[in-house]
């Protein structure tokens, strides 16, 4: 049975010591749940601080994003290789950073297979725009995306991947739309039809695929019960304790009354 996978994506909020705060606050509200697994995802800065602070039977960390390259003259970067020690996890292809910083389905193969190398899981985000959706290239845009940053990949590599299916215009900072849960499902299963193909159909059924976009206490529950969905990218909602703590329950009620809560 596969965990439920909640990742919080801080983005580029909290310092140190704000960061420190919501860790404590959802520290006291959060229970070790064996079936959930947990991974904050804050500024590059905060890592450090909070990898000695977090109970490590309640939380993981991710980067937000590193360097393809291991080192060299990269002025301000950091490699995944400075991370491999300090999270388990890094974002890689958040559309934030395709849209913002023009990330190319290039750069975003190179990070995937750096992250690999160093024993990194990547969270790959794919996801298509608003008008990419009403142009009907939701399917197109989902499939270069996925291939182009699975492409180095062995089938083994492959498992340690972790898609997180984000719709831009659902993106609360973006669109903020609401993602019916049957759009949600449509991508999901589309996602991993992709993965079959490219690595047959233990692969696909392995790998864990999330939703995000406007995830909040109140909706979360919708989409994990989506066919396929291991879990949750949220941003917004996660930090807020009280509204990330409720996204936690909620999964954790969810795996109860389904009899997964081992
Ligand atoms: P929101 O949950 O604020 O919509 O952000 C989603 C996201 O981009 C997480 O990576």
């Amino acid at each position: 049975m596969k965990n439920t996978l909640l990742v919080a994506n801080w983005k580029m909020h909290l310092n140190t010591s704000q960061a420190s705060m919501l860790v404590h606050r959802l520290q006291e509200r959060t229970r070790i749940h064996r079936g959930i697994e947990i991974v904050l995802s804050p500024s590059m800065l905060v890592l450090q601080p909070l990898s000695t602070q977090i109970d490590r039977r309640k939380f993981r960390l991710a980067a937000q994003n590193a360097h393809y390259k291991d080192e060299g003259a990269f002025t301000g970067e950091v490699s995944f290789n400075m991370l491999r020690d300090l999270v388990h996890y890094a974002l890689v292809g958040h559309s934030e950073r395709r849209i913002y910083f023009n990330e190319s389905l290039e750069l975003i193969r190179d990070k995937v297979a750096a992250a690999i190398r160093n024993d990194i899981s990547p969270i790959l985000c794919v996801g298509e725009t608003a008008q990419e959706r009403k142009d009907g290239h939701t399917r197109q845009v989902l499939h270069d995306q996925v291939t182009s940053a699975l492409s180095n990949l062995t089938a083994r590599d492959v498992s340690k991947v972790v898609i997180a299916y984000e719709p831009v215009w659902a993106i609360s900072t973006f669109g903020g739309e609401v993602a019916k849960p049957e759009q949600a499902a449509e991508a999901i299963a589309f996602i991993r039809h992709q993965v079959e193909q490219l690595y047959g159909p233990k692969a696909a059924r392995n790998i864990r695929v999330l939703y995000g976009g406007s995830v909040d206490d109140s909706t979360v529950r919708d989409y994990l019960e989506v066919d396929g969905c291991d879990g949750a990218l949220v941003g917004g909602a996660s930090l807020n304790p009280y509204k990330f703590a409720g996204i936690i329950e909620s999964a954790y009620r969810l795996r109860h009354e389904l009899g997964e809560d081992d």
